[in-house]
C-alpha cells in the first residue's frame, strides 16, 4: 500500500523532515524532505529529475503524452524557521494530531496542501492509470526565502513548462466550510536600511549632546513613512493602485468573517487601515509598508549608556495591481535617502521583490477570452467540485500574501494559475503551533480527485 493512501500519515512523515530553507543547520532536513517529495512522485508514476540550483534544488516531475492537456502543479518543500521554540505546545518537527488538526512546522504551508494533490492523484491513477492528462510537477525548496534561484531555473527549463495552466494550493480560505479560489496575490519588495553615525559606539555621557544619535535619526525617518491616516507617506506610492472591481467588493461581502471576529482573532481593539479602505478591504486591495525588524544599540538586560554607531530597520512593502516592485522599490529608496538628516548617513539595500499577480476568473468582467481551454475548464470544475465536497460555493478573492514566482510563471512562460486556498487563519502560518485541518484535507482530496478527472481529455 502506498503511503499516500493514508494522507495524515504521509503528511506527518513529510513534516518530520525539518526543511528550513533559511538556516543551513537544517541542510539534512531540507534534503530529506526533497527526497520524500521525489519518492511520492515516483510512486505516482512520474519521471523525476532533481535540478540543482545555487541553494536548494527543484524537484521536477513529468508524466504523460505531449498531445494531452498539460497541467503544471507547483508547491514548495521548504518551511519557515520554527522559532520561537518555547511557544510550541508540541515539538515543531514531531507531529501531533489534536482536535482534528495535524501540528508541525510546514503542515499547512505548504506540505498539507501538497499531500492533498498527491493523495488525490494516487486515487485517480489507481483507477485510471492511463488518464490522458499531462502533468509537470514543480516543487521548489527556496519559496520561504524569496525563491532567489527560481528565475534562473525558469529560464533554463522554459521548454518543459509549455503547459496550459498552473495549479497551486498555497493560499488561504476563511473556514473549513468556505473555500476561496484565489484570484490574485500581493507583490512584495524588501529593503534593509542602515543609518550610520559616529565611527564607533560612544559613551553617552562623554559624547552625548554634540551629535545626532543614529537610532533617533532612524526612528524619525521611519515615523515619516506613514501619515496620521495610516496611509503610506511616500510620494507616488498609490499612483498606480487600481480600485477593486465591483464584483470583487461583492465577493468580499460573502466572507463569513466580520470585522469584530477578525479583531478578536488578532487580539486587537482597534483597526488602523489606510484611509479609503475598510480593514478587510485593506488586507487584499491596498498596498502596505511594514517594519519587520528594527535594531541598534544595547538590547541586553538592564541599561547601558551608549550612543550606537549604527541603527537598522528591515522593511517590506506588499504591492497591489498595477504597482510594480521596481517602481515602488525606487520610490521608497529615494524617499528614505531624501529624508536622511545631514548629520548621519543612510544605506538602503534592496533584498528582494516580486510583482503582484491577478487572474480574472473566466466569466467575470475583464477575463482573458483567449486563455487556454484547460484553464477555463479548470475554473468551472473547481467551482463545482468544491461546492460538491464542501457544501458551499467558493468565493473568488485576491490574497494578502505573496508567492512571487506565480507572477514569474506568467511573465516568462505565459501561464496563469488556478489557486485553491486550503489553509485558514487558525493554521498559524509562520508562527508557533502551525497546523493543518484534517477535515479540509479529506474533503479537498475528494474535490481534487474529481477535478483531475474533469481536466483529462476524455
Ligand atoms: N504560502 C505563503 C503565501 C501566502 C500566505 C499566501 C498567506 C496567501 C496567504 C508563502 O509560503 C509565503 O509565506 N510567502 C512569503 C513570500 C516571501 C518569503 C517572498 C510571504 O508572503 O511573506
Ligand atoms: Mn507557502
Amino acid at each position: 500500500m502506498s503511503l499516500l493512501s493514508d494522507p495524515a500519515r504521509a503528511l506527518s512523515e513529510y513534516v518530520s523532515h525539518a526543511s528550513v530553507s533559511a538556516d543551513s543547520t537544517f541542510a539534512t532536513g531540507v534534503s530529506s524532505a526533497r527526497e520524500f517529495a521525489v519518492s511520492r512522485l515516483k510512486e505516482l508514476g512520474f519521471a523525476v529529475e532533481v535540478v540543482e540550483t545555487p541553494i536548494h534544488p527543484v524537484v521536477l516531475g513529468t508524466r504523460g503524452d505531449p498531445s494531452w492537456p498539460h497541467l503544471v502543479i507547483y508547491g514548495h518543500y521548504d518551511v519557515q524557521p520554527p522559532d520561537p521554540l518555547d511557544l510550541w505546545d508540541s515539538p515543531a518537527f514531531e507531529t501531533e494530531i489534536r482536535n482534528g488538526r495535524l501540528y508541525g512546522r510546514g503542515a499547512a504551508d505548504n506540505k498539507g496542501p501538497q499531500i492533498v494533490h498527491m493523495a488525490a492523484l494516487a486515487r485517480v491513477f489507481e483507477k485510471h492509470p492511463d488518464l490522458p492528462l499531462r502533468i509537470t510537477y514543480l516543487i521548489e525548496g527556496e519559496e520561504e526565502i524569496g525563491s532567489p534561484s527560481f528565475n534562473g531555473f525558469l529560464n533554463d527549463h522554459k521548454e518543459k513548462l509549455d503547459g496550459d495552466m498552473v495549479l497551486v494550493s498555497d493560499t488561504g480560505s476563511p473556514s473549513p466550510e468556505q473555500l476561496v479560489i484565489t484570484t490574485g496575490l500581493r507583490g512584495l519588495t524588501a529593503l534593509e536600511v542602515k543609518v550610520i553615525g559616529p565611527k564607533q559606539d560612544l559613551h553617552s555621557g562623554v559624547h552625548g549632546g554634540p551629535l545626532l544619535n543614529p537610532l533617533q535619526a532612524l526612528a524619525e525617518i521611519c515615523a515619516s513613512l506613514h501619515d496620521s491616516d495610516g496611509a503610506v507617506n511616500v510620494p507616488g506610492f498609490y499612483d498606480s493602485v487600481q480600485d477593486p472591481e465591483d464584483w470583487e467588493r461583492d465577493e468580499l461581502k460573502k466572507m463569513p468573517l466580520t470585522e469584530n471576529q477578525y479583531a478578536e482573532f488578532l487580539g486587537i481593539d482597534h483597526f488602523y487601515p489606510p484611509k479609503g479602505f475598510s480593514p478587510l478591504e485593506s488586507l487584499r486591495f491596498a498596498p502596505t509598508l511594514e517594519f519587520n525588524g528594527m535594531g541598534g544599540g544595547y538590547q541586553g538586560e538592564g541599561s547601558k549608556t551608549v550612543i550606537p554607531s549604527e541603527a537598522f530597520v528591515k522593511i517590506t512593502c506588499r504591492l497591489v495591481p498595477n504597482q510594480t516592485a521596481d517602481e515602488i522599490t525606487s520610490l521608497v529608496k529615494e524617499t528614505i535617502e531624501s529624508r536622511c538628516p545631514p548629520q548621519v548617513r543612510v544605506e538602503v539595500k534592496v533584498t528582494g521583490g516580486g510583482d503582484p499577480y491577478v487572474v480574472i476568473p473566466p466569466g467575470k468582467p475583464g477575463a482573458d477570452l483567449d486563455s487556454p481551454a484547460l484553464l477555463k475548464k479548470a475554473f468551472a470544475a473547481a467551482e463545482n467540485r468544491i461546492e460538491e465536497a464542501f457544501g458551499t460555493h467558493p468565493i473568488y478573492l485576491r490574497e494578502g500574501g505573496s508567492i512571487p514566482i506565480i507572477g514569474d510563471l506568467k511573465r516568462v512562460v505565459g501561464l496563469d494559475s488556478l489557486l485553491i486556498g486550503l489553509f485558514t487563519n487558525e493554521d498559524n502560518l509562520h508562527a508557533p503551533n502551525e497546523s493543518f485541518h484534517l477535515g479540509i484535507m479529506d474533503k479537498a482530496i475528494d474535490a481534487f480527485e474529481k477535478l483531475f478527472l474533469d481536466l483529462a481529455d476524455r
